[in-house]
């Protein structure tokens, strides 16, 4: 058994698969969500198959979610669960452009004639999210990617839907490339990447402006990596998000979770308005419980968002736990 198995018995791991489950039927989903964060943290093919039993959920946030665990887990194992998620076109969405994007983040070639399947999918996040993964499948197994992949020169470690772009550019030749809906979507992604890399305000603000493109895949990862970046700076424009109800639900639940994340005193009052609001989509008022979690965790100077008490995995602290 390799070693990383041997930290975590069956038993705990079950454990924390019928939290996820929500075997006992009154777990809260921000327990759930944080069991997930634990078992994506055990990285190892066990949690691999817990984590997969989630997909007959009905919550198509928790979903997305499991798929966006898979791909940062970046394990082989996960690729049948994945492809069944892209391929399944009455699941909602939101959870195949994830399954979709986590096949971009394993970069294994196999994904490659899914992903061109869907690339001409009816769902616009769809077929852009295959555009960019397949465009990472190829990077990723290019000298290029390789040799980027041992540096690993980010201070984020996500793995990212595109690396950040590497040419000596300033923030107004970024942000031009940035807006500049003539380039495929990877080289826009690549500087969106470089731009939080630089993580200043006027970074930030060339960032925001995207928030006026049409693609709600590319609002939804400016979100995303606001929520990375965790900078009060980009709180109005995340809050002027959220509170947009005409904007697409994954733009605004992207936004909703970088809020609390950033957890300033402002977000506060929001994140319980859009928690609670009934003309409020589903996927926006569940994504407002779980940024109120993170909020919580975030002030309370815990070490980990995940659940339970931590042992020790290769110098990480890993919870095991619930
Ligand atoms: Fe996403
Ligand atoms: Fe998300």
């Amino acid at each position: 058994m390799p070693v990383e198995q041997q930290l975590v018995s069956d038993a705990e791991l079950e454990k924390l698969e019928s939290v996820l489950l929500n075997k006992a039927g009154d777990v809260s989903l921000h327990r759930r969500f944080r069991a997930l964060f634990t078992l994506r943290n055990l990285d190892d093919d066990r949690a691999v198959k817990a984590i997969s039993n989630g997909f007959a959920d009905e919550s198509a946030l928790l979903k997305h979610e499991l798929a966006y665990c898979l791909g940062q887990m970046k394990r082989t194992s996960a690729l049948p669960i994945l492809e069944h998620v892209l391929r399944d076109t009455h699941e909602d969405p939101m959870v195949r452009h994830e399954a979709a994007e986590a096949l971009g983040a394993i970069a294994h070639p196999t994904s490659m004639p899914v992903l061109q399947q869907y690339i001409s999918d009816p769902d616009r996040a769809v077929r852009e999210t295959c555009e960019i993964a397949l465009a990472k499948v190829v990077f990723d197994n290019s000298p290029e990617g390789k040799e980027f992949r041992s540096r690993e020169r980010s201070e984020f470690t996500s793995i990212d839907p595109a690396p950040p772009s590497e040419e000596k550019e300033e923030i107004p030749a970024l942000r031009a490339r940035l807006l500049d809906i003539s380039l495929p979507l990877f080289q826009r992604y690549r500087a969106m990447f470089a731009l939080r890399d630089i993580g200043t305000p006027t970074a930030i603000d060339a960032l925001a402006d995207g928030f006026t493109d049409s693609s709600d895949l590319f609002k939804h990862e400016i979100a995303f990596v606001f929520g990375q970046m965790s900078d009060p700076h980009s709180v109005p424009a995340l809050l002027k998000v959220l509170q947009k109800p005409t904007e697409a639900d994954m733009v605004r639940h992207e936004a909703a979770e970088a809020l609390g994340g950033i957890a300033t005193d402002d977000v506060l009052l929001h994140l319980r308005e859009w928690n609670k609001r009934p003309d409020a989509p589903r996927v926006v008022r569940e994504s407002c419980e779980i940024a109120l979690d993170m909020y919580e965790y975030e002030r309370s100077g815990d070490l980990e968002y995940a659940d339970g008490g931590e042992t020790e995995k290769g110098g990480e602290a890993v919870t095991v736990v619930v």
